[in-house]
Order: C-alpha cells, then structure tokens, then sequence
C-alpha cells in the first residue's frame, strides 16, 4: 500500500474537518495557539505534499521552494493577501479558499458594527458597566445617527458587499456601489445604482468596504477620501485593515470630518493596546471576527479541507483561486 501524503496543518482547526483530513493524509496538525514562524513553516512543509494556512502564514517563493513536493495550498480564508498566488501559479501549486460560505456572516458583523457605530452602542455599553448609568432617562443624551431610510455606499460588490447591501434593503435603505466590475443583474434585483467613488463617498451616510487587499486597494481609502465623506457619516471595515489609512481615520474621527467608524479589521492586527484609535469613543472595533459563527467557521473549515483532499489526490479543487494552473498542466 502506497503511504499517505504528508500534509501540515498550520493551526487546529474544527475536529470534522481535522478528521477528514487525516482520513485521507499523514496529517501533521501545529498545536500552538501562537503560529508557526515562518522560518517554522519552512522546516515544516519540507516533507509536505499539501498545507493548510489561514491569513496569519505568508505563503510566499521561500516557503513554496521549502515545500519541493508541495501539490496544494489551502487557505482557510476567502482573502488571499498572504498567499502569493502569482508564484503558485508559476509552479502550478493550486491554491483553495473558502468564497460562498462566509459571505452572510461577514455581513451580519458588518451590519452589527454600522449599527453599533451608529447608534453609539459600545461606547453606552462601557459607561453602563463603568456605573454611570444614574438617571433612567435623559431627552438629550446618547443621541446617535438613524440607520434606515439612509444611504448606503457598498465599495467592492463582491458576495459580501452584496449580502451587506441584501441587509440594507431590509432597512430601506437607498443603495449605492462602486465596484470594479458593475453588475446589472443586482442591480435590478435590488435596486443598486452604480456610482463612481467620489459620488458614493459624498452621498453615502455608510461607506462599507469589502474590496480584497493588493497593491492598488492599500489606503484606499486616506485622508483625500476621509474629507469627501459627510461629518454625520459611518464608516464599515470588515474587508483588511490596510485598506484604511489607519492615521488619516484616527485624525478624521477625532477632528470630526466624519461621525464613527466600526472595524472588523484593523492595521495592524492585532490592534496595540496603546493605539490612537483605542483613545476615541466614535470608533467600535472587534477583533476580526466576520466569519467567526459556528456554522460559518464548520463550512470553512470543511470546505478548506475538502480542497486539500482534492489538491492531494490530483483533482479539481472544491474552491480554487487560481483555475489556469489546470490549463497550464493540460496544454
Ligand atoms: C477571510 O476569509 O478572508 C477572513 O478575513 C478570515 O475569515
């Protein structure tokens, strides 16, 4: 009998997925909670036909030329920004992710942070528990932004986007977008209008984001973009921190050129316990936790594993970011 793949686990991850690989690999599952360096990772895949990483591991050249036998890349994540999926390609390594079943959760985090952004929900929150609550009811005071009925500007229509702008109308809410690429079928099925940037930026009382970290997306959205905003506006980031320019939005939220912000993610993560932003009551910051339901997280987790299965035994991934390499091998 033939012996198993070796494969390397970056971190544990949910037991049915982790069984489901072993079934099919000699499974090698990092234990700590702290990840592998990468120098760790290196000496790890050496001897490894697959690896499964999650946004913490750079998956890059050196790593991928200490993985000689390496047949797949799996990511338990839909974002790739830590995965050099380029130079996969050139080696013909294809490269899983876990699009589709993460999208509603997402949204719902983004859509919990706008309203609690809006509605200055974690900012009462502290001052209840800080004992401050004396007086049952003041006319004046903890008066927020509305939510429904208002404007909202979705940057990046991806399956998020869409979702968040799916949760919008149940607040009917005005929706615009901007995206790379504009999509007519939903904008009629319902009833998005596509915007340039500066448009969505000056209309919108939430700008929510949910464009894929590269190169030109980093500081998307900076100071130019900030002061375009209206002062009673909100701010949404549950796509990748750097996509903010974390300084530009310290001074915005401090000096007023827009109401709040809510953040999924932030630059770095994790957030320093002496950051800038940790100073400002406006801003409601969770530790990127989007796609962290328990079923959300199981379908990830199945679904990364169903792709290194499929990587190892030579056949289409479930899930695959990078579909030329199986051009490139059969030509
Ligand atoms: C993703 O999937 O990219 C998230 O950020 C991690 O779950």
């Amino acid at each position: 009998m033939n012996a198993k793949p070796r494969v390397f686990v970056t971190r544990r991850i949910m037991q049915e997925a982790l069984d489901f690989i072993d079934q099919h690999s000699d499974m090698e599952v990092w234990p700590d909670e702290e990840p592998p360096s990468p120098e760790e990772l290196r000496t790890k895949v050496a001897d490894a036909e697959g690896v499964l990483t999650n946004i913490m591991d750079r998956v890059d050249a050196p790593l991928l030329d200490a993985g000689t036998g390496m047949r797949v890349v799996s990511q338990l994540a839909v974002g790739l920004d830590n995965v050099d999926v380029a130079e996969a390609t050139r080696r013909g390594i294809p490269v899983g992710y876990t699009p589709g079943v993460l999208a509603k959760a997402t949204a719902d985090v983004g859509f919990a942070l706008l309203m609690s952004a809006a509605r200055r929900i974690g900012e009462s929150d502290r001052w209840v528990r800080d004992g401050q609550w004396t007086l049952a009811f003041h006319p004046l005071r903890w008066l927020g932004v509305d939510i429904h009925e208002k404007t909202l500007g979705i940057v990046g229509l991806g399956q998020i986007g869409l979702e968040m702008a799916r949760r919008g109308r149940g607040f009917d809410m005005r929706i615009i977008y901007h995206s790379r690429t504009r999509r007519p079928e939903a904008e009629a099925e319902y009833g998005l209008e596509y915007v340039d940037l500066p448009t969505l930026l000056a209309e919108a009382d939430f700008v929510s984001l949910h464009v894929p970290l590269t190169p030109e997306t980093r500081h998307y959205i900076g100071e130019a973009e900030l002061r375009q905003m209206k002062e009673t506006a909100v701010l949404v980031n549950v796509a990748r921190g750097p996509v903010v320019d974390a300084a530009a939005l310290y001074k915005a939220l401090k000096e007023g050129w827009i109401y709040a912000a809510g953040l999924d993610v932030t630059d770095p993560e994790p957030i320093p316990a002496d950051d800038p932003l940790l100073t400002l009551d406006n801003v409601v910051i969770s530790p990127h936790v989007g796609s962290a339901s328990l079923v959300s997280r199981g379908a990830m987790c199945m679904l990364a594993a169903r792709n290194l299965v499929a990587g190892l035994e030579g056949k289409p991934l479930v899930r695959c970011a990078n579909p030329e390499v199986y051009e490139t091998r059969s030509s």
